[in-house]
């Protein structure tokens, strides 16, 4: 079948077959690899991406399902050369080791400061809850979520 979707504000068609997920058309069909596939069972958040401004895990939405729908992935968020807030907060944190997890925490925390611009560390450990990750120990992606806060 043939979808049709906007992603990072650009209008993509593609070919998907009907069981595969909006992950698989983002990474392979559209050549999108910021949102990593890690366990591909809604599990890690790697692949976390925002449909139509929703917080989705790109692995357990189908691509069928986000046919003339919008998404925005890791790569929408920067302005050309200048990184999004939220980004050089991690940066400057240094809250990034291997960067699995990274562009998931990224779109998790733009989705956080939407509804909450200055959320408490336990709204933080809620908001990320679903972001799994295995190097930092989280305390340098706090320092990030509230350094993007204060900028
Ligand atoms: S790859 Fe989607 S939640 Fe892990
Ligand atoms: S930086 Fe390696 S999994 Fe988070």
């Amino acid at each position: 079948m043939k979808i049709a979707l906007t992603v990072n504000g650009e209008c993509r068609e593609t070919e998907a077959w009907g069981g595969e997920s909006l992950l698989y058309v983002l990474r392979e069909r559209l050549g999108l690899l910021g949102s990593k596939n890690a366990c591909e069972q809604g599990e890690c958040g790697s692949c976390s991406v925002l449909l139509d401004g929703v917080l989705v895990c790109a692995c357990l939405v189908l691509g069928a399902q986000a046919d003339g729908h919008v998404v925005t992935t890791v790569e929408g968020l920067a302005d050309g050369d200048r990184l999004h807030r939220v980004q050089e907060a991690y940066v400057q944190a240094g809250a990034v080791q291997c960067g699995f997890c990274t562009p998931g925490l990224v779109v998790a925390t733009v989705d956080l400061l939407e509804s909450n611009p200055s959320p408490s560390d336990d709204e933080i450990r809620e908001a990320l809850s679903g972001n799994l990750c295995r190097c930092t120990g989280y305390a340098k992606i706090f320092d990030a979520v509230h350094r993007a806060a204060m900028s």
